[in-house]
């Protein structure tokens, strides 16, 4: 591998008032819900090998197994020191017994915020949250009432700093004039660009960080994806547009062209992947969704790798973002993200 040497996880600092987090963080989403069954106690030794390598940035969401996934997060940090583990809350997908979503748009009032941060703390075990966000914009809520709710909750101390999850321009811009915004989550990667135009120079301007999920593009961008894997039901990718039928064969042909340059480097496409998003700035901070230490190890491996100009050149060659078949979340998803509005 074309590495830098092995050492401590670099840190990175979320934003101009966030806190001081691992390069990469852990999205611990997948070890509940929508990639198919998970093994609780694969993710906890998951979690337990990233805390172990100098990770300290977890995401979660109250959503993710409908509470399962904090419930889980709160058993693997029981006999950790709280303040060495900086845990990222999304709060607001309203679901169904049955797994699924219910079409009324996120619970993010100003009501709702601090009922569901009172679960969020009891499932987490802890009596506070580092940061706290909205999963999704809600139209008919003003983001003034939820970031406002949020600030209440940070003056009594049950939370530390403000995210914001998939919104556009306008709507950072209003969250940051009510209060400090730590960090904006949004979907990154070399298949999903559509922040770099309009959404990352007002991060910028305004001094807030970006934690980037989606990296390896939902598992697509990973070199491990295969044409014929089986879905089981509520696997998010059996209605993702671009893992479906002739837009799977097309993206697959693109990992192939990555793969190539990988092998030159002496790495595997997913550690590509994700050190090409690390080059983005050092205001990005990529979040893996490993479910297993296996996937773990290889993602932690990403930061090693030295990417030359020259090389970045050739990797966005080969996979340009416009020749990606198929948008990333579909036709409802793509209409609740304010992001791409
Ligand atoms: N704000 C939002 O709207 C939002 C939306 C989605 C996610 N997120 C957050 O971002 C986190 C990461 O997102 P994501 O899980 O969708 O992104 P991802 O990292 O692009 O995809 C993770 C999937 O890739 C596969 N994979 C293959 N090789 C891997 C490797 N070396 N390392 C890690 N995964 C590998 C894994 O599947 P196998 O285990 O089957 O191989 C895993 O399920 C989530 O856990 C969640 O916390 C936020």
């Amino acid at each position: 591998m074309n590495e830098k040497p092995e050492g401590d996880m670099e840190t990175r600092k979320l934003g101009r008032t966030g806190p001081a987090v691992s390069a990469l963080g852990l999205g611990a989403m997948g070890m509940s819900d929508f990639y198919g069954p998970a093994d609780e106690a694969e993710g906890v030794a998951t979690i337990h090998a990233a805390l172990d390598a100098g990770v300290n940035l977890i995401d979660t969401g109250d959503f993710y197994g409908s509470g399962h996934n904090e419930l889980m997060i709160g058993r693997a940090l029981r006999d950790h020191k709280r303040e060495d583990v900086v845990i990222s809350v999304k709060f607001g997908g309203m679901r169904t017994p049955g797994g699924g979503f219910q079409p009324v748009g996120v619970d993010v009032g100003a009501a709702a915020v601090k009922d569901r941060l009172a679960y969020t703390l009891r499932r987490l075990g802890t009596d506070y949250v580092d940061v706290y966000r909205p999963a999704r914009l809600n139209p008919a809520i003003p983001i003034e009432e939820t970031v406002g709710a949020i600030k209440e909750m940070i003056d009594e101390g049950y939370v530390r700093h403000v995210g914001l999850s998939e919104v556009g321009a306008e709507t950072i811009r209003k969250a940051a004039a009510v209060h400090p915004v730590a960090d904006l989550q949004i979907e990154y990667s070399l298949m999903s660009r559509g922040l770099e135009e309009r959404i990352l120079p007002v991060t910028r301007e305004l001094g807030i960080g970006v934690t980037a999920y989606g990296v390896l593009s939902r598992g697509l961008l990973s070199g491990h994806w295969r044409a014929d894997r089986e879905l089981s039901v509520g696997d998010f990718r059996g209605h993702a547009p671009r893992f479906q039928g002739e837009n799977l064969d097309a993206n697959l042909r693109l990992v192939e062209a990555l793969r190539e340059i990988a092998e030159e480097q002496e790495a595997t496409v997913a550690q590509v992947a994700i050190a090409w998003v690390l080059g983005r700035g050092d205001d990005i901070v990529p979040l893996v969704g490993a479910r297993t230490r296996e996937r773990l190890a290889e993602s932690l491996a990403a930061p090693r790798v030295t990417l030359t100009a020259r090389v970045l050149a050739r990797i966005e060659a080969a996979v340009p973002a416009e020749a990606v078949a198929g948008t990333r979340y579909n036709t409802g998803g793509m209409a609740s993200l304010d992001s791409e509005q």
